[in-house]
């Protein structure tokens, strides 16, 4: 296989992260197939070897309070876009996870002298992968036609080309089937890779079996992937990728994964 180029691309280049502590309601996290309330200390210690990785990564890391009126909002990627010029405030399309974004707009507010927000439609941060040359939305069960089309238009004003693409049927998130690995390498599941959206980049297919792998995060000089999916990690490593594995099996339960955890720049 060919090795990946040992420099970091600036599309995986972070010094700083915002992520938000889980509260105690993290148990009652949505999530598509119920299989079991995941276990609060898990979670908690889950979202802490998250932010013990980001940190030895070189990422300085704030750590929002937690907010116990809204589960989900330790996935703190769903409420905005985050770039180094400025952040964009989304719309999450679960009615339950709307009001997060009103406690992330101030935090944004104090990290960032452009702050500006979608104003119609909704989207969610899962669903959104920035690349070395653009920035693909996917639409979803969260994001919509609107809210896409929306944020091309904001997207634009940061001088970004959005694409609109789609996520395949049940699949929660975009990134819940993908993860960028490189400047123009995604780690995909068969079933996004085959769909085309990747066109002109070069894709590596999880293997059969570990779908949930594909959410996967290149930090710097590192790429984190979910414990217990050895034949991706072996992929990457082979790719030439320094592979760091982080437990996910508490987080899992609430359909989350490595990107969502965090707001990066
Ligand atoms: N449990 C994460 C989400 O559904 O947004």
């Amino acid at each position: 296989m060919d090795r990946l180029s040992n420099v970091t691309p600036d599309a995986c280049r972070f010094t700083q992260a915002l992520v938000r502590l889980p509260g105690r309601s993290v148990v009652d996290g949505l999530r598509a197939i119920d299989r079991g309330a995941p276990c609060l200390a898990g979670v908690v210690a889950e979202h802490a070897a998250y932010v013990r990785a980001l940190e030895a990564a070189g990422v300085s890391v704030e750590v929002l309070p937690a907010l116990e009126a809204f589960a989900d909002s330790l996935f703190v990627e769903d409420t905005a876009l985050v770039f180094p010029e400025g952040a964009i405030l989304l719309r999450p399309g679960a009615p339950s996870r709307a009001g997060e974004c009103a406690h992330m707009e101030p935090v944004l507010r104090r990290r960032f002298s452009k702050v500006l927000a979608l104003e119609e439609g909704h989207a969610d941060g899962g669903d959104i992968l920035t690349t070395s040359d653009s920035v693909m939305i996917g639409r979803s069960a969260r994001t919509d036609a609107v809210g896409a089309a929306a944020l091309v238009r904001l997207l634009a004003t940061f001088g970004r080309r959005g694409v609109v693409v789609d996520t395949p049927p049940g699949v929660l998130h975009f990134k819940t089937d993908c993860a960028l690995v490189d400047g123009g390498t995604v780690l995909a599941t068969a079933r996004l890779a085959s769909s085309g959206v990747f066109k002109g980049m070069r894709v590596l297919v999880v293997p059969e079996g570990e779908e949930a792998a594909a959410n996967a995060l290149r930090i710097n000089d590192r790429v984190f992937v979910g414990e217990g999916y050895p034949r991706t990690a072996d992929l990457l490593t082979r790719a030439g990728l320094r592979v760091v594995t982080l437990p996910v099996q508490q987080i899992g339960l609430i359909d989350a994964g490595l990107s969502c955890m965090s707001l990066r720049w």
